[in-house]
């Protein structure tokens, strides 16, 4: 039998491989499913980029290999967008990363950054592709729990000095996945700081930059002074255009770390089909009159979400940005004690915060990627198992 190499090893077990076959046997017993599970939303992409991509689908030269390059009316359409959306100026060609999804490119600029003995700074809970990039660079994550005291920001100031001369790439994600947290403008002014004095790369995950509420307006990392000497940021089509499954997105750099990202995927991968890049120029030209209306359709879902899960029992805040409600449970109750019971008893799926790593402990995500009465349905079954838990039955 072949060997693993020991990288292989250090990857953690997903705590939550065991959910897709549960919910199929659960659907086969004919219960009512509510999944709430993934960040992956019931809503249909802009018309526009379907037709193209119907277009594309019959065009001889779009079938061909796109390589690194690939449609460079993407990489021009990302440009303008970036200097519309958050006055930031990045040459198509030399500072634009067109990516299969962003979930490669967060796990893959790790290769060019990262090796034995050096640090990344990783939050927990957090998208995995933090970890999952960090440990196949055969480099050391130091874990930083995202906690409610520290207002689910990272203080690198924080870290010990022996971690912190050792950091070579910290992670950033807000608006934030799971817990929904936001970063004020002087926090990303001293991370910036920080990555600059000691020439950390600061790997910026933006992937919620345009689902968010009530007038706030994400920024981008580059709009901070500074940040481009060390920054490298990461967006996608997945959430904002409702695009998950085209797996198509970006990263922004200055010139040497895009090209960092651009060689190592040379060596992995090929570039995303150019017709679902050509269908990626529509959706970007049709930010203006898509996204107010989509993130309308999300408002609605999160007021329904929050009004709801209060009235079943759970403190929750309503988020300024992300399809997120991350919900607190009692003192001592173990979130995938409850997400398996809810799951079980009454055919509710969300994400145990435990699923995110221990720093999750204590919270469970919902996605509002169900029409607010699935919500408001979802809320009352988890009120009843959490009246259920609290009496002790
Ligand atoms: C924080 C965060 N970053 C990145 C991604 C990946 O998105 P993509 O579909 O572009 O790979 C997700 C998807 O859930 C996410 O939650």
């Amino acid at each position: 039998m072949p060997r693993h190499a020991p990288r292989f090893a250090s990857l953690p077990v997903y705590p939550l491989a065991h959910i897709p076959a549960r919910k199929r046997e659960l659907l086969q017993r004919g219960v009512d499913v509510i999944d709430l599970g993934a960040g992956d939303a019931d809503l249909a992409p802009p018309a526009a980029a379907v037709e193209v991509l119907q277009r594309a689908a019959a065009t001889n030269a779009m079938s061909r290999y796109g390589f690194g390059l690939g449609h460079v009316p993407y990489r021009e359409a990302i440009s303008a967008w970036m200097q519309r959306r958050f006055g930031v100026a990045c040459d198509p060609l030399q500072e634009v990363v067109p990516l299969i999804g962003s979930k490669e490119g967060l796990a893959h600029i790790a290769f060019a950054y990262l090796g034995p003995g050096d640090v990344a700074v990783i939050p927990e809970p957090a998208y995995q592709a933090y970890l999952g990039g960090t440990l196949l660079s055969d480099a050391t994550p130091s874990i930083y729990p995202l906690r409610p005291r520290n207002g689910f920001l990272i203080d690198p100031d924080e870290l010990p000095p022996d971690t912190a001369s050792k950091v070579r790439v910290i992670y950033l994600n807000y608006p934030n996945n799971p817990t929904t947290a936001i970063a004020p403008t002087e926090y990303l002014e001293r991370v910036v700081r920080w990555c600059r004095e000691r020439d950390a790369l600061l790997v910026y995950d933006n992937a919620y930059s345009e689902l968010a509420f009530d007038g706030y307006v994400p920024p981008s990392i580059f709009e901070i002074d500074g940040a481009r000497d060390v920054a490298i940021e990461f967006h996608s089509l997945s959430k904002t255009y409702n695009m998950t499954g085209w797996r198509c997105g970006w990263a922004v750099a200055s010139p040497p770390i895009s090209a960092a990202l651009a060689r190592i995927k040379t060596f992995v991968d090929t570039g995303t089909y150019m017709g679902i890049q050509a269908a990626g120029v529509a959706a970007i030209e049709s930010w203006e009159h898509f996204v107010p209306g989509n993130v309308a359709t999300f408002r609605e879902r999160r007021d329904a979400a929050v009004t709801a899960f209060r009235s079943a029992g759970f403190a929750v805040e309503s988020p300024a940005a992300t399809m997120y409600l991350w919900i607190p449970l009692p003192e001592g109750m173990a979130s995938k004690t409850f997400a398996d019971r809810l799951m079980e008893d009454e055919g509710v799926i969300v994400m145990p915060g435990s699923g995110f790593g221990a720093g999750g402990e204590g919270f469970f995500r919902i996605s509002f990627i169900v029409p607010p009465e699935r919500l408001r349905e979802a809320a009352v079954r988890a009120g009843r198992v959490l009246a259920a838990a609290l009496a002790g039955a």
